[in-house]
């Protein structure tokens, strides 16, 4: 079943939405980046968002995680209203990666993370600053959960690496392990396989498998339209703002307008005809080398 713009598509399980994005829309000046886009995300679903270069998938995602507030439209998260600001979305269980990644380059691989998990710990400024028994203790339990999300994302001798010196597809996982860190129920991905080589974007694919088997839901955003099809459940296309076909891989991979967004319909592609699989299988990748648009 191929959605047309703004339907939601039917419920996958009978399980109430982890997420809900009611008409979106995020506006900036005269530019509508983000345009009444309506999105549920289920619990354990791994979910795909795709479109062009300039789509307004970060700016979407960043909706989605309190760095902007939609123009108009509403994000339910969990049965309420997202949060406004970044920090207690992610407390609320949303985490997520950018497009470029954003580590402290200078910190090692294992303080990277544990940096994260300062939000679910309960030592204040004080404790902190005293070192007393209860902040040791924290401290002991933070490294050891640190060391455990290494090891799961597939770093174990990362650790005491500085995250600038790690490989670059190293970085975007350490990225990963940061964004568990923070114990969400939702992982966002922006790009989590751009500039990766095939080995390691398989390598990717798993772990996020290995994440969703731990229950969590995952929505990713990324070009490489062979990563998206193979891996997702669902998958949302984006082009110019507007919510274009939401479905399976399957429905999406074929729907015509899907095709034409990425490809055109020059001479030799007819629209409908049979090109769906080979949907430019890395079109318009950004090598997550281009300014992120949030920066
Ligand atoms: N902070 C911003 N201010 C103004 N325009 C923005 C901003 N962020 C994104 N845009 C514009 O919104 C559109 C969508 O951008 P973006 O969400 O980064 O697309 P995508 O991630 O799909 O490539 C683009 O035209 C971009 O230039
Ligand atoms: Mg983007």
């Amino acid at each position: 079943m191929t959605q047309t713009e703004n339907v939601p598509v039917a419920a996958p399980t009978d399980q109430p939405p982890l997420l809900s994005a009611r008409h979106v829309t995020m506006r900036f000046g005269g530019l509508v980046a983000v345009d009444n886009v309506d999105f549920d995300v289920y619990p354990g679903e791994i979910m795909g968002l795709i479109g062009p270069n300039g789509a307004g998938k970060t700016t979407f995602f960043n909706c989605l995680t309190g760095l902007y507030r939609p123009t108009s439209g509403r994000v339910m998260f969990n049965g309420a209203t997202l949060p406004p600001k970044p920090g207690k979305v992610v407390r609320a269980g949303v985490a997520r990666t950018f497009q470029n990644i954003r580590l402290f380059a200078n910190m090692t691989a294992l303080e990277n993370v544990m940096v994260a998990r300062y939000c679910r710990t309960s030592s204040g400024p004080l404790t902190s600053i005293l070192r007393g028994p209860k902040f040791r203790r924290e401290e002991r339990q933070t490294r050891a959960r640190a060391e455990e999300l290494l090891d799961f994302v597939g770093l174990p001798e990362a650790a005491d690496s500085l995250a600038r010196n790690l490989p670059y597809g190293d970085q975007r996982r350490l990225e990963i392990a940061r964004a568990l860190a923070t114990d969400p129920k939702l992982l966002l991905l922006d790009e989590p396989t751009a500039g990766m080589n095939p080995q390691e974007t398989r390598q990717a694919e798993e772990l996020i498998l290995k994440i969703r088997d731990q229950g969590l839901a995952v929505i990713t955003i990324e070009h490489d339209m062979r990563f998206i099809f193979n891996l997702c459940d669902r998958v949302l296309c984006l082009v110019q703002g507007r919510s274009l076909a939401l479905g399976t891989p399957d429905e999406v991979q074929s729907d015509p307008r899907v095709i034409e967004a990425y490809i055109g319909t020059g001479p030799e592609t007819e629209p409908g005809s049979d090109v769906g699989s080979d949907v430019g299988s890395d079109v318009g990748s950004t090598g997550g080398r281009e300014e992120d648009a949030d920066a």
